[in-house]
Formats: C-alpha cells, structure tokens, sequence
C-alpha cells in the first residue's frame, strides 16, 4: 500500500498521510459537524496555547502526533503580515494539525475582517483576536492588552471579524495596569459577547503594561482563577476556557469542572507529553495513547519531507526537546539532539539515532503491545 513519497501512519485509529500534496495551505479534513461548537458542550476543552516562537507549524505537527483532539493554535501574527506578507510562509499548515486556530493582532476591523475571510478560505477552524500580550512594541500599534481598555473597539474588531464565517474567538487577561476590577473585566466581556465572539480565552493574570516585560507578565501578576470562574457562572451562555499556570491535565481535569475549557502554554512546549493522555482522557475518546518512541518516529517521514525542501533539522528538532521531560533519559535525548542537529547535512538519522540511545529509555514490549492494539 505504501507508495514512494507518500508515508502512512496508522495512530490512534487515524490515518495519517504526509505527502506534497497534503502540505498545501488549504487543508480540509475533518467533518463540518466536528467543526461548530456544540451549543451545550465546548468542542475543544483543552487547547494548545498561541505561543510566539513556539507554536510554528512544526510544533503544532509533532503535537498532533500526540493528541488528535486538541485544539492548537498559531503564534500570533499581525493583520498587516496577513494581509502584505508572505501568506504560505506565515500562514501555511499541514491538514493534520486540524482543527486549528488563527490568532492574529490588530484594532482595524476592516483589516481583520479580511484576515478572517482568508482564514476560513486556507481552512482556518477558527480565528482568535489577541487581547493579552502586553509587549511594548504591540502597544504601540494599539495591539494586544491594551485593547482590554477599548472593549468598543475589540467589539468592533469581532464584529467584522464574524465576516469569515469561522467561528471568532478573544484571548485576553483579567485586566490592564490599575484597571483590574472583575466589574472592568465582566464588563469588557458583555460588550465583546454581544460582537459575536464564540468563545473566551481568560489568562488569569493582569498584566503591567509599564514596568514588566512580556515573559514578567507571565508571571509576576498573581493568578487569579476565582474570577474566571465566576465569569462562566454570571454568563453560563458562554464558552470561558481558563489559562495560565496549569501544567498537568489533572489541573486541567479540576478546571474543566468550573469553566469550559482550559489553555495550556508553557508546559506544554516544555512537556508534550503531558498531552498524551488527553484524546481518551478527557474527549473521551477510545483510543490508546502513542509512545514517546512512536511520537518520534511518526516524525521521521515529516523531517525528511521538509528537508528535501530546503529546511535545516534544528528547525524541526528543537521543538522535539521536550518529548522525553522528566524521564531518566531526557538529557540524553536533548543533548544528541542539540550536538547533532546543527551539523551539516544533518538529516532524520539524527532523531533515529537519539531514539537507539541506550541512555533513552525504551517502552515495554507490554506499552508497546498496547499502543499497536489502539
Ligand atoms: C514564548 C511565549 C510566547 C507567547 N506568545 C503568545 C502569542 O503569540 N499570543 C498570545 O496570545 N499569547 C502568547 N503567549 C502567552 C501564552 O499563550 C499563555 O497565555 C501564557 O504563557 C500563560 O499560559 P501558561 O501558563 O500555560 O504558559 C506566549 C507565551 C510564551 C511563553
């Protein structure tokens, strides 16, 4: 069955194909109904935060390889790259990474009603408005946190946004600077639920638009749960997924009590891993998890695709680092990865070779009967 250049993967009862074909910019494979929101239950309760320098395509693929359900997200990206830029370099995906959201940064609305319209038509599942990221150079251009102190405006921006026809989505903060009322952030809510926005993403921490720099906003400002949950009980009608600080899916599973949904950031490009468990423990699904190993593997076809296309290993591979934290192994694992990936000519072998390691640990023939059964 398998033919030259193409590479089937049988994983978690989904096949997956990676092929020139499938690395297009329009992707489509999932059925409309898996598309909308419920209504009643969050399609996505778990979900991979936007992370700039992090969630490129190549991350997103690997975290495909460990959870199929999982809704992943793009770094940010600015209307005017979408709209002036290189769109299949800034924008393009793998259809495997479905279901998957665009975020973007801006306050024009005609502007981001054209991202939209592009984001549906390359296939987009979803297009998210950043309202949380404090850095100076996104203020200036009236981007990101700011915009929590112009509610009106976010409303506008969604408004048009809904243009696309894809489901539109918010990740904000709690609140800006002295402006941290839950009142503030309840009322910013109202007036952007009314705009249309579908779904909101609440990092549960202010930022400091003067004084911290963005990786201080991350954690500086104390957490603040408790006002996301009582925004999901004073508007039950909308979806809240909660984010910030949660770093194992049994936080995840204790959130999803109280809210919607819940974002994982930092611990997810720390720890892949962590997402194993999550198509059968909390969508439900009957699947078996795959094996660090088989992750691994299942990218070898991935990285040689890419390299044939001009691509260095050390872009593919150092979102790979993680996969093996906190197992006897782990530092074996990055530090073949790290020596080897930069040299010239360095190809999938490097990753093969890492996984033959004896200092990374191998499953058991019994995690591994497992995983083949699944
Ligand atoms: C390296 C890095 C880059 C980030 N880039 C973005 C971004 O592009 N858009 C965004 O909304 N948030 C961005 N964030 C914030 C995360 O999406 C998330 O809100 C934050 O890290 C808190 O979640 P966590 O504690 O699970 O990491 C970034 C975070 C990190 C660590």
């Amino acid at each position: 069955m398998e033919q030259p250049g193409f590479w089937l993967c049988s994983r978690m009862g989904t096949i997956l194909s990676v092929s020139d074909n499938c690395h297009r910019l329009v992707g489509d494979t999932l059925p409309e109904a898996e598309k909308q929101f419920s209504g009643e239950r969050e399609a996505y309760p778990v979900s991979l935060a936007p992370m700039m320098d992090c969630t490129d395509r190549h991350f997103r693929y690997f975290m495909r390889q460990i959870t199929r359900r999982t809704l992943l997200y793009t770094e940010m990206i600015v209307a005017a790259a979408i709209l002036h830029g290189n769109r299949e370099k800034l924008l393009g995906f793998s259809p495997e990474e479905k279901p998957l959201a665009l975020q973007v940064g801006g306050d024009n609305p005609q502007d981001l009603a054209e991202c939209a319209r592009i984001a549906a038509a390359l296939g987009y599942d979803e297009i998210n408005l950043n309202v949380g990221c404090p850095s100076s150079r996104v203020q200036n251009g009236n981007i990101g946190a700011c915009l929590m102190a112009q509610p009106e405006l976010v409303a506008r921006c969604v408004e048009a946004m809904t243009s696309g026809g894809i489901p539109v989505t918010v990740k904000h903060r709690i609140g800006i600077d002295d402006r941290d009322s839950y009142e503030e952030l309840a009322h910013f809510v109202r007036v952007v639920s009314g705009a249309g926005c579908s779904r909101f993403t609440v990092h549960a921490r202010k930022a400091w638009l003067q004084g911290l720099n963005p990786k201080q906003n991350r954690h500086i400002p104390p957490l603040r749960y408790e006002e996301v949950y009582r925004l999901k009980q004073e508007f039950p009608h909308l979806m809240i997924e909660i984010n910030g600080g949660i770093t194992s899916l049994a936080q995840a599973e204790e959130h999803l009590t109280r809210v919607d949904a819940v974002m994982i950031g930092r611990a997810a490009y720390d720890n892949p891993f962590l997402f194993a468990q999550c198509d059968r423990d909390i969508y439900g699904d009957n699947t078996t998890p795959p094996t660090r190993h088989q992750v691994a593997t299942a990218m070898l076809p991935y990285i040689e695709f890419w390299l044939a296309k001009g691509l260095k290993l050390h872009q593919i591979s150092r979102h790979m680092l993680g996969l093996f934290a906190g197992q006897p192994g782990s530092r074996a694992w990055k530090r073949h990865i790290s020596e080897n990936a930069h040299l010239p000519n360095a190809g999938a072998e490097v990753i093969a070779g890492a996984l033959m390691r004896r200092d990374v640990p191998h499953p058991s023939p019994e995690v591994i009967a497992g995983a083949l059964i699944g």
